[in-house]
């Protein structure tokens, strides 16, 4: 018997960004939305330990060892439990490995929801999601999906209202970007600066509540995107190449490098695919749509 979980990748469609905290986090006004980017994790009984292995065009670049946030959600839902993390985890990987659209959050959300409902723990939404926030700021909203607003370190989470569907253009970027050092060069850059404490924008939530890409266009925000750039340069060129392929906005998805592109619907978001795939500045191209459910049991 095995249990498989289907995980969706995020983007942010506002990610404002407050000075580093004595803990070194940062507290955040971070409004996700789930997208149709998944992962699925898939959980079986193993007869001694804990196995992790993964396929897919970037499983090369996932580890496999303790450190996958899959092998640690396994590991604190026994410990919880006082059982041994006998489980073998296969991860079906098709969100971009540290590219900014939280697959690796993904991964420890699937997990747990899969090891879960594996063992029977009967672990209630709360105790879950308790978990995801000790694995990762990102996590707990890999477990919720829809639209939600994220506050402290990103961990406390507010469902969204969303109107209608959003269709979204992914540009993957030939490699990826360390969540810490693109955190570390936000500080570096606003070193001496006052930074606000970060507020979510009424604009933004209104867009989402109705349905209007056109209205989230001239709203979406990332505060990481500066920081983004100028670890990865480049990444402006592939912004350019999807705004004049008639994106309605463009900008990095959470701290990078995956550049998102809002569309006005699902054709416009295939005929952008289609021109930034010839553009030759980025590894490949992307269509989702969101909102999606999150961390969902497959039958
Ligand atoms: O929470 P998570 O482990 O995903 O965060 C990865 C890293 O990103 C942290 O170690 C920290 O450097 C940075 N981070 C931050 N402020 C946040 C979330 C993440 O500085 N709110």
């Amino acid at each position: 018997m095995s249990v498989t979980v289907r995980v969706p990748a995020k983007v942010n469609v506002q990610l404002a960004v407050g000075a580093a905290r004595p803990d070194g986090f940062h507290d955040l006004a971070n409004v996700f939305l789930a997208v149709s980017l998944y992962d699925e994790i898939t959980a079986t009984p193993a007869a001694d330990g804990l196995r992790v292995t993964c396929e897919g065009p970037d499983a090369g670049q996932v580890p496999l060892d303790r450190t996958n946030l899959a092998a640690r959600a396994a590991e604190a839902l026994a410990a919880r439990y006082g059982r041994a993390p006998d489980v073998h985890l296969h991860i079906a990987k098709d969100i971009p490995v540290a590219g900014g659209m939280a697959g690796g959050s993904a991964d420890g959300a699937g997990a747990l929801l899969a090891c879960d409902a594996l063992w029977g723990t009967g672990a209630s939404r709360e105790e879950l999601l308790e978990i995801c926030a000790e694995l990762g700021s990102d996590v707990p909203f890999s477990l919720v999906g829809g639209a939600a607003l994220g506050t402290g370190r990103g961990e406390r989470l507010a469902e969204l209202e969303v109107g209608g569907d959003f269709h979204w253009v992914f540009a993957l970027a030939a490699r990826g970007l360390s969540t810490p050092a693109v955190f570390r060069e936000f500080d570096r850059l606003g070193e001496g600066l006052d930074i606000p404490e970060p507020v979510a924008d009424q604009a933004v939530l209104d867009a989402l509540a109705k349905g209007d890409p056109a209205a989230l266009a001239v709203a979406v925000s990332n505060d990481l995107q500066p920081a983004a750039l100028s670890l990865f340069p480049e990444l402006s060129d592939t912004l350019a190449a999807g705004r004049a392929a008639g994106a309605l906005a463009a900008l990095v998805s959470g701290s990078g490098p995956t550049a998102a592109f809002l569309a006005t619907d699902a054709k416009s978001a295939s005929d952008i695919a289609g021109v930034l795939r010839a553009s030759g500045t980025c590894r490949d191209v992307r269509t989702a749509s969101g909102a999606v459910p999150g961390a969902t049991v497959l039958d």
